[in-house]
Formats: C-alpha cells, structure tokens, sequence
C-alpha cells in the first residue's frame, strides 16, 4: 500500500519524505489556503521534495474550464496528477484528459457509484472520504470495501486512493481491505509508529543497562 500525505506544509512534507515511506502527496485548495505564498509556487517545490504524485485541484466547475486548468498545473511538474472533483462536469474532464494521457485524482467521492462512475471515465485515482463520512454518522471504511471490490470484479486499473483519514485505524482498516494508497496528514504519519509499550519497553531496556555498563 502506498503512503501519500495530505497536506501543503513543505515542513511537513521534507519531514515525511526524510523517512523514506513516502510515495506521493494530496493537496486541495484549503491545504494550500492554510501556506504562505503563491499556490504555484508551493506545488513547484511540492514535485522537487517528492518525486512521486503530487494531486493538485482544479477550481473551475466546468469541463472546458477543468481541462485548461489541469493542463496548466501539469505545466508546474511531471508528477502532478490533476485533483478532479466528483461531478458530472468533473467525469468528462478526467475522460478528456484521461484520453490525453494524463494522470487524473478524482476527488470528493463519498458513495460507490460515485466510485464506479470516477473508474469509468478513466481516472488514475479515486479517493473517497472516510473521516467525512464517519463525521455524518455512516460507515467511510464500508465504502472502501465496496470500491475495492468493485475495481477488482471488473479489473478496472483506477486505484483507491483513501482521503480524508483521522487516524491509524483508517490506514490499518485500508490496509487489510487491499486499498491500493492512503493519504494521512502528518500527525498520522507519525502515530502509525508509535505506541505506548515501545516507549515504556525502550525505557526499560536504558534504565537496566544504566546498571550494568559500568561493569
Ligand atoms: O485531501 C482530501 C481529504 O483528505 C481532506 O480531508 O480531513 O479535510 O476531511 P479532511
């Protein structure tokens, strides 16, 4: 499973990808909102830290405008992959430039036909909204499943990329059901390796060895 981070931070960012697990990033318009600077600017430097899939949103609602605009941010970089959202104007924007070649991450998907309809136009990635979902009260893992499913019933290549994630328990969930990348913001990144009885063990083996290392 790949691990993407969803944010905009270049702290965060250069932070992650030190690690050495990092596959990509996911980006949208409130991530870039929360930087300073110009959002170009920032996606630019994004595609150098990461040379893997940098998501970028278009702003436009309609596919004419859609389309120039994710031929504009696929100017900034060879690893954008052009964030679509999931709307009827947004599926004949990712086949047009799914029919061009290029990469597409088709975004806002909170059902499974949603899912099936974001395949069927050819989208590289669709990423469905767990921690959305689960904030109204529904199942957001149950939809991974069913995308996960449904992908491999009919052998469509569309990879589930799982957004939107709240904590570690997403990701293993996501793991287990074969979801191909899950994209975390940085404090769960960082809480994926962490628990208690590594800290309370790690302490342990230092305060016995305190003892014996003068010997
Ligand atoms: O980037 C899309 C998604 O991951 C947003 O997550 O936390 O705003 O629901 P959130």
């Amino acid at each position: 499973m790949k691990f993407f981070i969803d944010t905009a931070s270049l702290a965060e960012i250069r932070e992650a990808a030190a690690l050495g697990l990092l596959d990509g990033v996911t980006t949208n318009p409130t991530l870039l909102s929360k930087e300073e600077g110009d959002p170009r600017e920032i996606l630019l430097e994004i595609t150098k830290i990461v040379p893997g899939p940098v998501s970028a949103e278009v702003i436009a609602l309609d596919t004419d405008g859609m389309v120039r605009e994710g031929l504009e941010l696929r100017r900034i970089a060879d690893n954008i992959v052009v964030k679509i959202p999931m709307t009827l104007e947004g599926l004949k924007a990712i086949r047009r430039l799914s029919d061009e070649s290029v990469p597409t991450n088709c975004t806002l998907i909170f059902s499974a036909p949603q899912a099936l309809m974001a395949a069927k136009a050819g989208a590289t990635y669709a990423s469905p909204f767990v921690g959305r979902l689960d904030d109204i009260a529904a199942d957001g893992m149950r939809l991974i499943e069913q995308a996960v499913a449904i992908y491999r019933n009919y052998q469509l290549p569309t990879q589930v990329l799982v957004a939107s994630v709240r904590h570690p328990e997403h990701v293993m969930q996501a793991a287990l059901m074969s979801a191909h990348v899950v994209t975390m913001p940085a404090a769960v990144i960082r809480q994926l390796a962490s628990h208690p009885l590594t800290d309370r063990g790690l302490e342990q083996f230092l305060a016995d060895w305190e003892k014996v290392k003068n010997r």
